[in-house]
């Protein structure tokens, strides 16, 4: 473990935006982390994959940068698996790692940037299926403190890409594994988003196993989400925002063709990507940043934007909706 002095976070967050860190530090051992932790810095910023987070200043805290390894079966059912994963695994090559076993449950999160350690936060989701759906338990370390404590599934409290560690617990954990509960036979697969079963019969797949699953889910996020090796983006910027079905109805007698999901009897969730399409900003740029021109939920950095000129597009974008919508568009990436 080395300490590490104004080092560019660019290779560190997946927008690409360069800023300084004035301390950095990669942890690859819980007794490094403890370590570090007993010398009771004042200031952390925690980075796992950097896939969902906007950096608009240099930061003065101490970076630690989550790079704890391992996966590892720790228990085996009849149809099932439990498999401890190290907080600083990347996400991707855990569900490749998963597929290759034929262990089933995350093929549908395929290709989501960003590690293992993270993905609980917000409870990463794609395609029907969210990261609640396979976990069971994690191991946090408590920043002040340095316990080690082990959070079950309900202690978690997820919902929407949000979860405990959003909320009342925000800034006090420090996730170092997840336990995931996997599939070994029988794969209950979850093809019924649309774009997946339209995927599966364009390739003449009648009985899709996991390996197809995760194939045609890699192709629909290749389709319209941009590689954020290639261009620096986020994925979704804003969350899908939910109003209630009064307001639904008068935004449907103005715009006939909204899209939307009934959440429940009293709430409806419209997709922000169409708000923000239909207010007009879809495939715009601003010299070198803009809005995808294939996903208006993705912000892009085209190479040497900063962090201030995506948050202040991410500002008009939101003017924009709540003008035109009467909607408040909430941030699903952190702004830092
Ligand atoms: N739409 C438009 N224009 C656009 C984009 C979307 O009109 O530019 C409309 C389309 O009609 C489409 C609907 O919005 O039917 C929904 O779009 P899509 O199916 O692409 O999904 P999404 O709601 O935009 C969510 C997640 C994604 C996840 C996909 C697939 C959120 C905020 N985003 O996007 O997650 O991959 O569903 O399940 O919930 C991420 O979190 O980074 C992410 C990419």
């Amino acid at each position: 473990m080395t300490l590490k002095n104004n080092i560019s976070l660019k290779p560190f967050n997946t927008f690409g935006i360069d800023v300084n860190a004035s301390k950095f530090v990669s942890i690859d051992s819980l007794q490094n982390l403890k370590d570090i932790l007993n010398t009771n810095p004042v200031d952390l910023l925690t980075l796992g994959g950097g896939s969902n987070m906007l950096l608009t200043k240099d930061v003065e805290a101490l970076v630690l940068q989550i790079n704890l390894k391992g996966i590892s079966v720790i228990s085996s059912f009849k149809n099932s698996v439990h498999v401890e994963v190290a907080a600083g695994e990347n996400w991707h090559e855990l569900v490749c790692w998963c597929l290759n076993k034929d262990f089933g449950g995350l093929e549908n999160l395929s290709l989501i940037p960003g590690n293992v350690g993270t993905a609980p936060i917000q409870n990463i989701g794609a395609y029907g299926v969210e990261l609640k759906d396979s976990f069971i338990s994690c191991e946090a370390i408590h920043i002040h403190t340095k316990e080690l404590r082990t959070f079950t599934k309900e202690e978690c409290n997820f919902g929407y890409r949000n979860s405990i560690f959003k909320q009342e617990l925000k800034g006090q954990y420090i996730i170092t594994s997840v336990v995931f509960e996997l599939s070994r036979y029988d794969h209950s697969l979850k093809t019924n988003y649309g774009a997946i079963e339209a995927e599966l019969q364009n390739s003449a797949i009648e009985t899709p196993t996991i390996q197809d699953v995760s194939k045609a889910v890699i192709a629909i996020r290749n389709s319209k989400l941009p590689d954020p090796k290639i261009i620096g983006n986020s994925g979704s910027f804003f969350k899908n925002p939910v109003i209630s079905y009064s307001k639904f109805e008068v935004l449907q007698n103005q715009f006939p063709q909204i899209q939307h999901y009934k959440v429940s009897v009293d709430a409806i969730k419209i997709p922000a990507g169409w708000l923000i399409d239909t207010a007009g900003f879809k495939g715009k740029t601003f010299g070198n940043f803009g809005v995808h021109s294939k996903q208006a939920l993705v912000l892009v950095n085209y190479g040497g934007a900063s962090g201030k000129d995506i948050l202040n597009l991410s500002q008009q974008i939101q003017k924009a909706v709540k003008y035109i919508f009467d909607i408040d568009l909430e941030t699903e990436v952190n702004i830092l």
